[in-house]
């Protein structure tokens, strides 16, 4: 029986920095952002735009036409919790008026976690395969303002749902693992901004696909020369690059650009979205390639701390028909950019506030409405 990704639906908010705005700010050079971390502009979420909103904009339209009956689980992917107890999926649950015959949980490992997720979404479907799962992977990723990271910022959400005979991708059953405790990027609770060291993070990420690839190699996963494209977890443009070249050199082939670039094509304008990095550049490879018909694909998927895993797809015959490739740039292409103030206003945003009431800014379906009693309040379509 064949297991995967039956639909897939990307949102990002309505809002980007230009990297080049961001670069007039600190008075450098704005090929630094365009050519060196490999970005064009960093999605920026409005005041009435949180993880649940981003999740429930991104999963709306997977419901349009399908019935909720067989979603029997819910996991929500995240690493900008809004809540230390209550997982995100619940709140996302009623947004979207599901069944109450339904598990709800929220998942944690940095990016990693919406991997997490999909495996045991697979898992689970192979024992019940009548019943669908919702993966839902949204994340604002903030950093401190004037330090290295901060035009690595973004935003982005991924829905998905996993079934028996998928209609665009089979996820194959041989993955490779690798985990170490570091400390290359960690948000402690108290902290609005995660501790990153930026060198050394994008060391460990190598170091983590190295082991991983060879994990997958000993566990009988097919040679590199079978895959025709990759997906990699993207925390800028020029790290997948990186990677690519890495995994090529590994196997001593030559890494052919062509099999990376329209996997890059969605987060060179959101930047980092953490737990639906990896997932965006799926949509984006294939929204952006019409030759993937029955190909394998490689996946990289890394989270801080860290946990990286490599594993495998096949791309469905018919995928073309089940993408969202119109849906997907005509989110990004209405998209406004913002100056740098309102980017600064945007980033000292609401959290710590038990009563709030938020004028509205995001013209999406879905935007948190208000905080009341501390309890989030959302206005629905
Ligand atoms: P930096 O230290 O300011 O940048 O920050 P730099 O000086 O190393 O320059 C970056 C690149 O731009 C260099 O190229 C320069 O040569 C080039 P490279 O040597 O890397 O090939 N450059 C230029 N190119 C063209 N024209 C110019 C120019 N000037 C410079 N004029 C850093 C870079 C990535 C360290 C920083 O942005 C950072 O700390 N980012 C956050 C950490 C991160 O993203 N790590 C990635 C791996 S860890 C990961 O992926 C997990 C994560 O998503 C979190 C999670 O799992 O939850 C982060």
């Amino acid at each position: 029986m064949n297991i995967g990704i039956d639909q897939l639906s990307f949102y990002t908010p309505h809002y980007y920095l230009e990297l080049a705005a961001l670069a007039a700010h600190h008075k450098i050079n704005p090929d630094k952002y365009r050519l060196g971390i490999g970005q064009e502009r960093m999605a920026i979420a409005p005041l009435d735009e949180d993880i649940i909103s981003m999740a429930a904009n991104a999963a709306a339209p997977l419901l349009q036409n399908h019935s909720p009956d067989n979603i029997d689980t819910i996991l929500f992917a995240t690493e900008s919790s809004v809540d230390q107890a209550k997982s995100a999926a619940v709140s996302v649950h009623r947004l979207l008026k599901l069944p109450s015959n339904c598990r709800t949980v929220e998942l944690k490992q940095a990016c990693y976690s919406a991997t997490a997720a999909l495996q045991l979404a697979c898992a689970y479907i192979a024992r019940h395969p009548k019943r669908k799962v919702l993966i839902l992977a949204s994340d604002i990723a903030r950093y401190d303002l004037d330090g290295p990271a901060e035009p690595t910022q973004g935003a982005a959400a991924i829905a998905m749902l996993i079934s028996a005979d998928p209609r665009l991708v089979t996820i194959e059953p041989i993955s490779g693992l690798y985990s170490e405790d570091i400390m290359d990027f960690w948000r402690p609770n108290y902290r609005k901004t995660p501790l990153v060291d930026g060198k050394y993070s994008a060391l460990a990420y190598l170091k983590a696909l190295e082991h991983a690839w060879h994990d997958y190699q000993h566990n009988g996963g097919d040679d590199y020369a079978t895959h025709t494209a990759f997906c990699y977890h993207l925390p800028f443009n020029k790290m997948g690059i990186k990677a690519h070249a890495h995994l090529a050199r590994i196997n001593q082939c030559h890494a052919d650009e062509n099999a990376l670039t329209a996997g890059l094509l969605y987060s060179r304008e959101t930047g980092n979205s953490y737990t639906a990095s990896l997932y965006a550049s799926l949509a984006s490879l294939l929204d952006n390639r019409n030759d993937l018909a029955g190909k394998r694909i490689g996946l990289f998927s890394y989270g801080s701390g860290c946990t990286g895993e490599y594993f495998t797809a096949t791309i469905s015959h018919d995928y073309q028909t089940h993408r969202r490739g119109d849906q997907h740039r005509a989110l990004l292409a209405a998209r406004q950019a913002i100056d740098y103030p309102t980017y600064l206003r945007y980033w000292h945003a609401v959290e710590g506030n038990s009563n709030l009431t938020l004028p509205r800014d995001n013209p999406a379906p879905y935007r948190l409405a208000a905080i009341e009693n501390h309890c989030r309040r959302y206005d629905t379509p």
